[in-house]
């Protein structure tokens, strides 16, 4: 299995965020795709910026991106809700995210699910108490056919997830992580 990415989120506490300079330089980067009068334009890339940074968008640190961006702060929360793969909070190393669409639902994404909370000992949306490992439900991941399917961090998919296989996946990040 290639290295998966990891999440910053478990090691990071809320306070009133300061970007890096670097951090500055990609916000630049990103806005100066757009016309200068539709920076607005960049905020989805600026709000993935804060979470690799941050491991998860806080609230000081969209207030800071509306104001960079020249927006209502409602308007930075409304897509910081509106999209799954932004965190709200400080969430496990580990993001796991299990398709529980229909057609999902007809090749074992519930059951995928199911399994991967019992063995994690979480309810859907926890963390485990380590800090590891947190399990949410999506909505299509658009890879339907190889179901059950989940999506790590965001940015790996893995497919075919069977119970024998979810367990390896556990098993192999817990002796990584030791
Ligand atoms: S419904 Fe699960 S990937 Fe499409």
């Amino acid at each position: 299995m290639n290295p998966l990415p990891t999440n910053n989120a478990s090691s990071t506490t809320e306070s009133d965020w300061v970007p890096s300079g670097a951090v500055l330089d990609r916000f630049a980067r990103e806005v100066s795709k757009y016309p200068a009068d539709q920076k607005q334009s960049a905020v989805m890339a600026c709000l993935a910026i804060v979470q690799q940074q941050l491991g998860f968008v806080s609230p000081s640190s969209e207030k800071f991106v509306a104001d960079y961006l020249g927006m209502p702060p409602i308007a930075v929360h409304e897509v910081t809700t509106f999209y799954n793969m932004y965190n709200q909070q400080p969430l496990g190393v580990y993001k796991f995210n299990v398709c529980t669409n229909l057609p999902c639902q007809l090749r074992s994404g519930q059951t995928a699910l199911e399994h991967l909370c019992s063995r994690l000992g979480v309810e859907e949306g926890g963390t485990t108490a380590d800090g590891l490992f947190t399990v949410q439900k999506s909505e299509c991941l658009g890879a339907c056919a190889d179901a059950p399917v989940m999506l790590i961090n965001d940015r790996q998919m893995l497919s075919f997830m069977n119970d024998a296989r979810l367990d390896e996946l556990v098993d192999t990040l817990r002796a990584a992580k030791v």
